[in-house]
């Protein structure tokens, strides 16, 4: 790849994405790093949020779940994201946070493998996953949670493995993992696979039904630019549906829930694992979101991001070399998802200096700088600008300044 400004500036002349940063709002002078954190907001956003609040909700009143399709919007939305994940519009459903859906899924794939008792993950996975897990493990009896580095996963997948639960793009380093091989691996054993695509979702091509996925769980507000705790989606695959149950059995998976009953009766398909009522001002961002990403074409997405993502790699080895970074994330682009992160030992407030000039990423304990690069609102001149502080932080040694060294509650 050429690395001059003019050769740059001609990837975004002839970018086929290029039109859709027009449908985000961004600030004026920040370079915006950290949209698989958290989404920047769509500009139509704003005013679908609005209708929903004082249309739906201030007129509408409690009618509006009838009139204004409230109680449909979990299945709908999540139909949507379905397009993106290679899925069956039935296959999947908007609840609650990824990490309740990981519980519920964890609980309901224990009960379909009955006799195996371990879900099999590796060190490092993300928290919630690993804290997910030991919860569930000391709520069912007998089930522990074996975390086997990611090399030799394939080869531990033993008959007391019930679930294998793998972040598909690794949050800190970006590595992908072949979800197909893994899937007919574990299958093969006997295990069901639980796939966490929250850095996955909207950044890498995703075919659930060509890799016969199980079953699957991902944040709504990162690529997906849902919104600060927007929902999250669960997907099941359609064989599985009618023999998995929800432990989270509340009224909004009952099959009629309008009928009071006192016993629990599962809805067929997605809609048994809802649980409560829908948030649905946090759908409404969601599916404004979803709805700007399905105007774009997948593949394009998908070609950007290793475009954005292999710019920043060599700019950072050109111009910031015995600078003290290192490289985190796989060079190959099909092992790898839509953020670069570099090690340092001054990670965090190398990361703090950075924000501080607009150029804003997060830090991951204990050295990670981590850089998301979201396709649809970045441009290739902003990865140049965006290496050229990050060179000069490192060169001047800003980042020496104390003041970079207070940590806020969150990194
Ligand atoms: C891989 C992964 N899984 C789960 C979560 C957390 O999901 P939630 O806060 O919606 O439960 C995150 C958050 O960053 C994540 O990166």
């Amino acid at each position: 790849m050429a690395l001059d400004l003019t050769a740059i500036r001609a990837l975004d002349r002839s970018d086929v994405l290029a039109a859709f940063r027009e449908r985000f709002d961004l600030p004026t002078g920040v370079i915006y790093l950290d949209g698989n954190s958290l989404g920047a907001l769509p500009r139509q956003t704003a005013s679908r949020v609005a209708e929903a609040v004082t249309q739906q909700w201030g007129s509408g009143l409690i009618r509006s779940w009838n009139t204004a399709d409230w109680i449909n919007a979990p299945a709908r939305v999540g139909a949507k994201i379905a397009r993106i994940l290679g899925a069956l519009p039935q296959e999947v459903i908007v609840a609650d946070s990824t990490s309740v859906n990981l519980f519920k899924l964890l609980v309901a794939g224990l009960g379909e493998r009955p006799g195996r008792r371990v879900i099999l993950s590796e060190p490092g996975n993300f928290p919630t996953d690993l804290y997910v897990a030991q919860g569930v493990g000391r709520l069912v009896q007998g089930v522990e949670l074996r975390t086997v580095p990611r090399e030799s996963i394939e080869e531990c997948i033993d008959e007391d493995v019930a679930i294998l639960m793998l972040t598909h793009v690794h949050y800190k380093s970006g590595a992908r993992f072949d979800m197909a091989a893994l899937t007919r691996a574990a299958q093969a054993r006997g295990a069901l696979v639980l796939w966490d695509l929250s850095h996955s979702v909207g950044a890498v091509p995703l075919d659930l039904n060509g890799a016969n996925a199980d079953l699957a769980v991902g944040c709504g507000y990162k690529y997906l630019n849902g919104g600060p705790g927007a929902p999250s989606f669960l997907f099941v695959a359609e064989r599985h549906q009618a023999m998995l149950h929800s432990p989270l059995s509340g009224w909004m998976g009952h099959a009629a829930p309008f009928t009071f009953h006192d016993a629990f009766r599962p809805a067929e398909g997605m809609g048994r694992f809802l649980c409560g009522t829908p948030p649905i001002l946090g759908l409404a961002a969601l599916e404004s979101g979803v709805d700007v990403f399905l105007e774009a074409d997948m593949a394009a997405i998908a070609a950007k991001s290793q475009a954005l993502c292999s710019l920043m790699i060599e700019l950072v080895a050109a111009r910031c070399s015995g600078l003290g970074l290192r490289l985190a994330t796989p060079i190959d682009p099909e092992r790898r998802g839509s953020h670069v992160s570099f090690r340092h030992e001054h990670g965090y407030a190398i990361m703090q200096a950075l924000i501080e000039r607009g150029v804003i990423g997060d830090f991951r304990d204990p050295d990670i700088l981590r850089f998301g690069l979201t396709p649809l609102y970045l441009r290739y001149e902003d990865i140049w600008n965006a290496v050229a502080c990050l060179r000069d932080i490192l060169s001047e040694e800003t980042f020496r300044d104390e003041k970079y060294a207070l940590r806020a509650a969150v990194t």
